[in-house]
């Protein structure tokens, strides 16, 4: 089975297997991947290897490989770069998906959130059927937004902290949502 994804010009974006556990209990071992995620704190390890990385294999045969949540590599040197998800959600409408991603520090600066995320908008609205793509961040996550606007995706709505998150630095800002149609995509 041909378990690659996407490519773009410098990676290539693959299916999680169940040999990859340590791949992401390393990436979510790091505090500053999970500063606005989990305040700094790493996900366990048997979290990641017995509910993660089930669910994410498991979203491959519910949407037939055609979204969910996929390793990044390196084309030059096929060094592991972290994750980018694009799927709906659990109850969500099949043409909504949401765009996320979580990458190593090392992978940091190098335009690699952006040039996946660009080709997996235009995955979305020329091959999947995708109305609409939507992200959500802490309002303090730079990062993460200065990749939606260079995106043209469009701030809709500022949305509470939930209670788990609360402890994280910068909560009391919440968080945003940004959102892109299909025909806002076109127009760009
Ligand atoms: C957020 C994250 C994915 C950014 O990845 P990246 O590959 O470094 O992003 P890019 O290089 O494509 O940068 C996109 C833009 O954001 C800017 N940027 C990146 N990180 C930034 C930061 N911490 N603060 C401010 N701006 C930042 C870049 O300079 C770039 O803008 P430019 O092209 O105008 O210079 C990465 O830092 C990460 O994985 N963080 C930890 C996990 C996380 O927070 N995920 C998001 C949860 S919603």
């Amino acid at each position: 089975m041909d378990i690659t994804y996407l490519e773009t010009e410098r990676l290539t974006l693959r299916r999680f297997t169940s040999d990859d556990a340590d791949l992401l209990i390393e990436l979510d071992s790091d505090a500053a991947v999970m500063r606005y995620l989990t305040g700094g704190h790493p996900t366990a390890p048997d979290i990641v290897r017995e509910q993660h990385l089930p669910n994410i294999i498991a979203g491959y045969e519910r949407w037939r490989g055609d979204l969910g949540l996929f390793a990044a590599y390196e084309k030059d040197g096929g060094a592991f770069i972290g994750w980018f998800c694009l799927r709906p959600e659990p109850q969500g409408p099949l043409d909504e998906a949401e765009l996320g991603y979580r990458l190593r520090q090392a992978a940091w600066g190098k335009g690699y959130a952006t040039e996946v995320s660009r080709a997996l908008l235009g995955r979305a609205f020329t091959r999947l059927g995708i109305r609409m793509v939507w992200a959500e961040t802490m309002a303090v996550n730079h990062g993460s937004r200065n990749i939606m606007e260079k995106l043209g995706m469009t701030l809709t709505a500022t949305i509470l902290t939930p209670p788990d998150m609360e402890m994280v630095e910068g909560s009391e800002h919440g968080g945003v949502r940004y959102e892109i149609t299909k025909e806002q995509w076109l127009q760009q």
